[in-house]
């Protein structure tokens, strides 16, 4: 397990700052982030990469703290957007426009048009639709838009079904059949600049096979562009590698290169990835405190004061995520569902775990810097939690927990009749 939290002596630490000092200092539930574990990972793309023309465009979706995405920008990072709201976190944290590449499915005019005006690296169109309208909208505001087409290479990622997205049966990008078609309508259109081509075909990939094959099926359609005059300038092969969570055993970063290597031996393309996951996930943890331990029939609860509406990928995909006492001197006493105190039987952390715990102690789940703050609700009118960022021996609160002020913003009462 890659972890950013270390235990010396009988402390468990990430950065210089003891685990219990965040808890207690900033209260539970709460998120926190080792700035040194973001840059780090962050800084291995950039070394694996560096032999060739690249931009890494870090997914905000992983992690939008504007924190997160100011380390990064700071660090040269360009971004891969997928609404108008990551575009303004982006550029509030500093991030350079002309490093922004933007995917989704359905991207609106409203935000087609604001992407236009700072001009953003390219937009990863995903349908014949999108392209007319971008054409469309960039007309109106005498704008050329950078394109480029998320193809969908049907290349099976070997992932949970609900990240896998690379597969004919996905709503994701082109079809890769009709993908020199629709590179050549958009090549006649004038507000279109066609600059590259991109895929996605899943997250936590633990195997590099599948994204070879994508390379491949893309490297067909770019040489069968560049015969018929269209010359794309870059390859975005989409997100990053997937993580250990557990016991997975995740490729190299060089390896994954040392694969792509001789397909890309003597092509000028710019190298474009998206990661996400691979940089904030193992940066991250989510603090939380035992608030009841009880016994129903021959199973002990852990019901703890974060949940699903917290952090999501336990219920959502059966996710296994490391959790463990903030404390070290523990022999285990027991095995225990921990689970939240939200109304819903899914809502659980983990099941099965082997801990020694008393209702007040306090416990983190490892692995949780990706998909966690962000995919968070206020399910059961729960504030969100706070948000830190360790930086040596600070602690910095870069989300304040939410109020019930922030819980009923923009609600309002009628009048009664
Ligand atoms: N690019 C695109 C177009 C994407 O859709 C994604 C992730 C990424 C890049 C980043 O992929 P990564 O490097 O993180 O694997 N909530 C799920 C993961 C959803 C991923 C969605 N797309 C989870 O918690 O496992």
């Amino acid at each position: 397990m890659h972890s950013s939290v270390k235990t010396v002596g009988n402390q468990r630490i990430m950065e210089q700052v003891p685990l219990k000092t965040i808890v207690e200092q900033q209260g539970s539930p709460c998120y926190a982030y080792s700035k040194a574990a973001i840059s780090d990972n962050f800084l291995s793309y950039q070394r694996a990469l560096a032999s060739r023309d690249h931009l890494i465009c870090y997914a905000v979706k992983s992690n939008s703290n504007i924190a997160v995405l100011q380390t990064l920008a700071k660090l040269g990072a360009g971004f891969d957007i997928v609404s108008a709201g990551e575009l303004e976190r982006v550029l509030m944290a500093g991030g350079d426009p002309t490093k922004v590449v933007y995917s989704g499915v359905a991207k609106t005019a409203d935000e087609m048009r604001r992407a236009l005006e700072v001009g953003i690296h390219c937009f990863n169109v995903e349908s014949e639709s999108e392209l007319r309208l971008l054409n469309k909208t960039a007309a109106e505001v005498n704008k050329i838009a950078p394109v480029s087409l998320r193809v969908n290479p049907d290349v099976d990622a070997k992932t949970h079904p609900y990240i896998s997205t690379g597969l004919k049966e996905n709503k994701f990008g082109i079809d890769i059949s009709r993908a020199f078609d629709v590179y050549q309508q958009a090549a006649q259109m004038d507000s279109i600049a066609v600059v590259g081509v991109d895929c996605h075909i899943g997250s936590q990939l633990t195997d590099i096979t599948p994204f070879i094959d994508a390379m491949k099926h893309l490297l067909v359609l770019v040489d069968r562009l560049a015969d018929a005059g269209i010359k794309l300038h870059h390859l975005d092969i989409g997100g990053g590698l997937g993580v250990c969570y557990q016991n997975e055993v995740v490729p190299s970063l060089e390896s994954y290169m040392d694969a792509l290597a001789p397909l890309l031996e003597g092509r000028t393309e710019t190298l474009i990835m998206e990661p996400g996951r691979s940089i904030t996930a193992n940066a991250g943890i989510l603090l939380m405190q035992v608030q009841v331990i009880k016994k129903n029939g021959d199973k002990n609860f852990a019901v703890v004061d974060a949940a699903m509406n917290d952090m999501l990928r336990p219920a959502l995909y059966d996710a296994w995520m490391d959790i463990n006492t903030v404390a070290t001197e523990c022999e285990h006493n027991a095995i225990y569902d921990v689970v939240g105190p939200v109304c819903e039987t899914g809502d659980f952390l983990a099941k099965d775990r082997a801990l020694s715990i008393s209702e007040g102690d306090y416990l983190y789940l490892s692995s949780a810097g990706a998909y966690g703050f962000t995919m968070s609700s206020n399910y059961n009118s729960r504030p969100r939690v706070a948000e830190v960022m360790i930086d040596n021996e600070k602690i910095h609160l870069v989300r304040a927990r939410e109020t019930l002020e922030d819980l009923v913003r923009g609600e309002q009462l009628i009048e009664e009749s």
